[in-house]
């Protein structure tokens, strides 16, 4: 118990996400009221963790294998601590500096001795791209966007994605101008060697996808660009020009700002496995669960689902993603939780993190 099947696999010393790639809007919004109660996240670059702070609850117990990724969160809150909100946007790269390594001193300063060594060794890295661009997956898109997307699209046609428009023009100016054969060649190729390859992706992942790889991407993508507003999107601003425009991910919204810092202490970080936090015995009345179950084989998967329903208390809801592997409510545990269809519904719609193929809301039955 407390020990999680992928602890052994993976290499855990470098960043793999240095900032979320999941839409909290849509998290928080399926958490429901969570004021006063126990949250559990996973950390993975912290964003989602800081945006459960909105919601008002007692604490946020926060896991991750990674110790790189707890030292995003760790730096995260010495910057929020010490820094203005433009400054934090700078640092994060979402706005444009020439100051990001005295900003991160500043974050650096309010963290311990370890995070604040971690970090400093990435400083070029953190100049060039902020804190936000220093992860692997990261450095995937930007080799897309810097050696792959000039050969398909104009600067010009990449800024006018992010115009605002109605749904109609939308869907012309994406039929017309974007979704071009030279675009189609671009996806054919980056998702069928690049990205399922290099980002260690087992081409089963894709088993149940419909179509190729491919074509389950061009669906996506046709969601962020014509079903949802590309100028409200900061994913996607980010993946095709490395910043963000005027949207931001919800933690990194000005409006959140002071209530994010006012509640820092809140956060209950512990580094390790989800399945330790189960075995304490603790109740959570929410849960962010990424979308660590597709790492897992269907039958851990069931297994460690069962173990979270012990930990989580009447009408909690789970809510995570899937990429590509299909993981929801195992059959054994039907007679427990209740999936919330209507929530799902309503919130897939607007998820601008646009690359997972499910979004699942499950609540436990009171
Ligand atoms: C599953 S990954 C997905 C990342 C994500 N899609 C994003 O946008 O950031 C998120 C984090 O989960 C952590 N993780 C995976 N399985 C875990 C487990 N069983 N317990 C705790 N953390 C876990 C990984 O270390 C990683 O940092």
């Amino acid at each position: 118990m407390g020990h999680s099947e992928i602890e052994s696999k993976a290499d855990f010393d470098h960043i793999r996400y240095a900032q979320l790639w999941e839409d909290a809007d849509v998290l928080t919004d399926a958490l429901g009221d969570c004021a006063g109660g126990t949250l559990v996240s996973i950390c993975s670059a912290g964003d989602n963790a800081l945006a459960m702070l909105t919601l008002d609850p007692a604490k946020v117990v926060v896991v991750d294998l990674s110790p790189a990724q707890i030292a995003c969160l760790k730096l995260r809150i010495g910057a929020f601590r010490s820094l203005t909100h433009p400054e934090f946007l700078e640092l994060t790269g979402s706005r444009p500096s020439k100051r990001r390594a005295e900003l991160l001193t500043r974050a650096l300063e309010a963290t311990d001795p370890e995070t604040s060594a971690f970090w400093a060794g990435l400083t070029p890295d953190v100049e060039r791209y902020g804190i936000g661009g220093v992860g692997k997956f990261e450095r995937y898109f930007r080799i897309f966007r810097t050696r792959l997307l000039p050969f398909v699209h104009s600067r010009r046609t990449i800024d006018e994605v992010f115009a605002p428009r109605s749904p109609d023009a939308r869907e012309v100016f994406f039929d017309t101008r974007f979704n071009t054969f030279r675009w189609r060649l671009l996806l054919n190729v980056f998702f069928s060697r690049f990205v399922m390859g290099r980002m260690g992706r087992d081409k089963a992942f894709f088993d149940h996808v419909e179509g190729s790889p491919a074509q389950h991407v061009a669906r996506r993508i046709r969601h962020a660009g014509v079903e949802t507003d590309p100028s409200q999107n900061p994913y996607l601003h980010w993946i095709l020009k490395g910043t963000h425009g005027d949207a931001l991910p919800m933690a990194w919204r000005p409006e959140h700002y002071d209530t994010i810092r006012a509640r820092l202490d809140r956060l209950d970080i512990r580094p390790g496995s989800l399945e330790a936090f189960v075995s304490t015995g603790e109740k959570a009345s929410g849960f962010n669960l990424s979308d660590i179950f597709e790492y897992m084989s269907p039958d851990v998967f069931a297994q460690v689902y069962g173990s979270i329903l012990s930990a989580a208390a009447p009408k909690a809801r789970l809510v995570y993603w899937n990429m590509m592997a299909p993981r929801r409510l195992p059959p054994s545990f039907r007679g427990e939780v209740e999936t919330q269809h209507e929530i799902e519904d309503r919130l897939k719609a607007r998820d601008m993190a646009f690359f997972y193929s499910d979004f699942v809301v499950e609540e436990v039955l009171a």
